[in-house]
């Protein structure tokens, strides 16, 4: 059953859609420092407000035109991602490109349904042009476990769970999910599908919990907790996903999914005082001159904490089941809750260009404009 099935994916073009975000950016770098990939990869962006190339600065500079390639482009455009299969010869499309925020999807959700439905769509029609009838190819499509809905207090997300998603974000990657599924049973191609839970590492775009958590509460800004604080999320480090969707391009069998998690069941609640405690140990108050300056009478970071109206809709527990793909694959995570979330705070307080780049950017302005609390 472990048999390594995609012989050609070690040295194939790959196309990694969306490369400039968190999680692609990180599935790039995975692949070239810690897999025995010897083919190309063709990073095609839009590099909306999410994308930076800081992300990959030093991949570029270590690995060279010859493994890895930037292309600016929209995966809405059929023209433009048909030339790129056809310049380098695709085989293999990683399709990551996304918008990816709920709240974004809340306060606008046009964009979510055009990247992530049309532009799914338009990737997929591209690739069956292109590809005709060939089987030595693989289109894997990276997913979430928000499709499937909201848990009571007991029970789990299994592949064979029904559709549920309640969110203009989850709806749109559900719609997506079953886009490449009918390819697969009508066209024959060669699709795989993961369905992960939350992920959280360097570079995530301080927008979701965690890295808005760790910036927010060095600058001594309040720390919005949604509601009650007690919705549950199951969070996975994010090298941990890139090496699952790895394996399932190399082992996976086509026209399966495969749920990804972490087994890491937290309230939010729970995960802001961790970020506050282990703040307190690794940039001490006393040693943090823009909390001095703007909350001179600061005693904890905990007092940050500030209780805001709830999200709409807001989803109130995820878990994810993820025994197919240990069993199948050999997969498991590596890394552990407490070890990851130190690892990420400390990349956050070493990397201020990183943050700086992306405070210079339309983020600010929108956040400004659509988040006033
Ligand atoms: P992200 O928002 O950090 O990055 C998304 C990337 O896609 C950006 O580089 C952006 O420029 C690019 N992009 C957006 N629209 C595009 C378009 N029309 N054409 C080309 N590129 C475009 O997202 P992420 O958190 O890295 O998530 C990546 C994927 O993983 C998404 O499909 C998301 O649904 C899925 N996912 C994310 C998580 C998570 O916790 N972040 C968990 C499970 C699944
Ligand atoms: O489950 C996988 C999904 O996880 C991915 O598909 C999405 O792309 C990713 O954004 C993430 O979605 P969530 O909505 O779970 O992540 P977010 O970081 O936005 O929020 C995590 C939880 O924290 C959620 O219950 C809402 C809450 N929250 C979030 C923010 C930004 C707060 O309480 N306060 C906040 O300021």
């Amino acid at each position: 059953m472990n048999e390594v099935r995609a012989n050609f994916l070690p040295s194939a073009n790959i196309m990694v859609t969306g490369g400039a975000g968190f999680i692609g950016s990180c599935f790039i770098r995975y692949v070239l420092e810690h897999t025995n990939f010897s083919g190309r990869i063709i990073n095609y962006d839009k590099l909306t407000y999410a994308g930076n190339l800081l992300n990959l600065e030093d991949i570029n500079r270590k690995f060279g035109a010859a493994r890895y390639v930037f292309e600016r482009g929209d995966i809405c455009d059929h023209a433009r991602v048909e030339q790129v299969l056809k310049t380098y010869e695709i085989t293999v499309i990683v399709h990551f490109a996304a918008e990816s925020h709920v709240d974004r999807s809340i306060v606008g959700p046009k964009d979510f349904i055009e990247t992530n439905v049309n532009g799914t769509f338009t990737l997929l029609e591209a690739a069956r042009q292109f590809w005709k009838e060939r089987t030595d190819v693989r289109f894997h499509h990276i997913s979430t476990d928000e499709v499937f809905g909201s848990l009571g207090e007991e029970g789990y997300f299994f592949e064979t769970t029904p559709y549920d998603p309640r969110s203009p974000y989850s709806a749109s990657k559900a719609a997506s999910d079953h886009i490449v599924r009918a390819y697969h049973h009508t066209y024959g191609m060669p699709v795989t599908i993961s369905n992960c839970s939350n992920n959280y590492g360097p570079y995530q775009f301080p927008e979701k919990l965690i890295p808005l958590m760790i910036l927010n509460a060095m600058e001594g800004k309040g720390l919005p907790v949604y509601g009650d604080g007690k919705n549950v999320r199951d969070w996975l480090y994010v090298d941990d996903h890139c090496e699952a969707i790895w394996l399932i391009l190399l082992k996976g069998e086509t026209g399966e999914t495969y749920n990804i998690g972490g087994e890491c069941e937290k309230k939010n609640i729970e995960i802001i005082e961790n970020v506050c405690d282990l703040l307190e140990k690794m940039h001490p108050l006393q040693d943090n001159p823009l909390v001095k300056q703007a909350i001179p009478a600061l005693k904890q970071y905990r007092d940050l904490v500030t209780f805001v109206k709830d999200r709409p809709g807001h989803d109130r527990r995820y878990a994810i089941n993820c025994d197919k793909i240990k069993k199948t694959l050999g997969w498991i995570q590596k890394h552990d809750f407490e070890t990851g979330l130190r690892d990420t705070i400390a990349w956050f307080l070493n990397n201020s260009a990183w943050v700086n780049s992306i405070r210079s950017k339309e983020y600010l302005q929108w956040i400004e404009k659509n988040y006033q609390r």
